[in-house]
């Protein structure tokens, strides 16, 4: 088991790229099987997800050549099995999204059922409610789940909770279903987009993605493709967080502004200056302490729950008082406990936490709870006085590639190092003085 350790207090200054979303990548890595043509995939982000949902896919025949660190072609033509059930595939809950492409492509599908979730209870609700109203069985039994339909037919889906993977999971089944099918109150992520155009190049067609009717007509086969990922929002907002929390100034590239209108108009309004390029923004702190405001969590494009905990953090550095209600994931203030121990003012009453801003932190030994608060604890750390050592670092390298190397890059004093060896700490105190 690894850890980060990092002394606080460099600005972070330079350029960052940032890589393919893992969010858009996973749903599309399990849409790729749905031919039993060659599709290659460009800008896959080189996270522990992926590298999970390769191997399941791998485990049930397909074939995956990897071109590079980024590109990889799959074929699906000697897929032999329709059962996921690897000890592997639990820690992901994205395995589910093999539901829906299996169940699209040979009508039954069997998926070990995602473990709860760090941050909620996670239910899949939707995903079954679409997959019966396409006319599949779904069963639960002895930790799996398994849908099998004789025939899946387009129809009119009314989702009762906004999901992302519940959007996608049946967005995938519809799309090799006889006939129409809308989708009503989806999702409108711009991962949710990149699935549907990743999917129509294979020849579906669907159309209204990232709006919240989907309208899908069935096709009988899919072909091969070449995609590339977009660019990952939540990397991109959480570099853009921390340039603004160690007071520095970074040029991120690699981006669509677009998805990151929420960020950017939340950190102007704190006061700190983000430039807009065509696929670059760039984001200047202030000698100052940045400003407070009130973020509530919706889906897009309103504030993006995968931000809550940089901003929560960075609002616990700035001055004055801030609120921030999380009205997605019931239990995703786990990491403020954390904070607490760098000297962060934050009471948490139900899914709302009270920021009271404190001039700075002073570094501690802190754990990870789960990917974004992860990342967050490590801005934490590079804002605070001292040195820090975030744990459960395998959380943050599910969703952030080559994260210490970008950071780096930017100036950053960060090492990873085995967890409890109090001879690397030594060495990396001597070492940074
Ligand atoms: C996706 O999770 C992302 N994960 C999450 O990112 C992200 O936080 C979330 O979307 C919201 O944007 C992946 O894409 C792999 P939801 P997902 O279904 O699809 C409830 C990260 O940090 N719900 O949109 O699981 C659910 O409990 C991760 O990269 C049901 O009630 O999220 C939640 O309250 C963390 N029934 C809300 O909907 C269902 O059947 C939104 O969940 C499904 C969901």
């Amino acid at each position: 088991m690894e850890q980060y350790i990092m002394k606080g207090g460099n600005p972070l200054k330079g350029e960052v790229t940032i890589s393919g979303a893992k969010n858009a990548a996973l749903g599309i890595l399990a849409a790729s099987i749905m031919t039993d043509e060659t599709v290659t995939l460009e800008n896959l982000p080189n996270v522990r997800d992926i590298r999970v949902l390769l191997q399941a896919i791998q485990e049930i025949g397909a074939r995956v050549e990897y071109v590079d660190t980024n590109t990889v072609k799959i074929n699906g033509s000697n897929i032999s099995s329709i059962s996921i059930d690897y000890e592997f595939i639990r820690k992901i809950r994205a395995s589910y999204y093999l539901l829906g492409a299996l169940l699209g492509k040979y009508r039954k599908s069997q998926v070990a059922l995602p473990g709860g979730c760090n941050i909620g209870s996670r239910p899949i609700d939707q995903h079954i409610k679409g997959f019966k109203a396409l006319g599949a069985e779904v069963r639960i039994e002895q930790g799996m789940i398994a849908t099998e339909a004789e025939s899946l037919v387009g129809t009119h889906i009314y989702m009762d909770v906004v999901s992302v993977g519940a959007t996608i999971n049946v967005m995938m089944a519809a799309a090799m279903a006889e006939g129409k099918s809308i989708i009503e109150n989806a999702a409108k992520e711009p991962h949710i987009v990149d699935v549907a155009n990743f999917l129509n190049s294979m020849g579906a067609n669907i159309k209204g993605a990232g709006t919240d009717v989907i309208r899908v007509q069935g096709v009988e086969k899919l072909h091969g493709t070449e995609y590339s990922i977009i660019p990952d929002q939540i990397e991109a907002g959480t570099f853009m967080c921390m340039a603004a929390a160690t007071k520095g100034d970074v040029l991120i590239k690699n981006v669509i502004p677009k998805h990151l209108e929420a960020i950017s108009a939340k950190l102007v309004e704190m006061g700190a200056t983000v430039e807009e390029y065509d696929d670059a923004v760039r984001v200047v702190g202030i000698e100052d302490r940045l400003g407070p405001t009130h973020i509530k969590t919706l889906p897009y494009p309103g504030f993006p729950t995968d931000m809550q905990p940089q901003f929560a953090t960075l609002l616990a550095l700035s001055e004055g008082s801030s609120i921030v209600t999380e009205s997605i994931f019931e239990n995703r203030f786990k990491y403020v406990d954390e904070l607490t121990r760098m000297g962060a003012k934050i009471t948490v009453e139900g899914n709302t936490a009270f920021i009271e801003g404190v001039e700075g932190f002073s570094g501690a030994k802190v754990s990870a709870p789960d990917l974004r608060a992860g990342a967050a604890l490590v801005m934490a750390g590079l804002a605070a006085e001292g040195i820090t050592t975030v744990d459960q670092i395998e959380f943050i390298q599910r969703g952030y590639e080559a994260f210490e190397d970008k950071l780096t890059a930017l100036g950053a004093v960060i090492e990873r190092i085995p967890v409890d060896d109090e001879k690397a700490v030594k060495k990396f105190e001597l070492k940074v003085g």
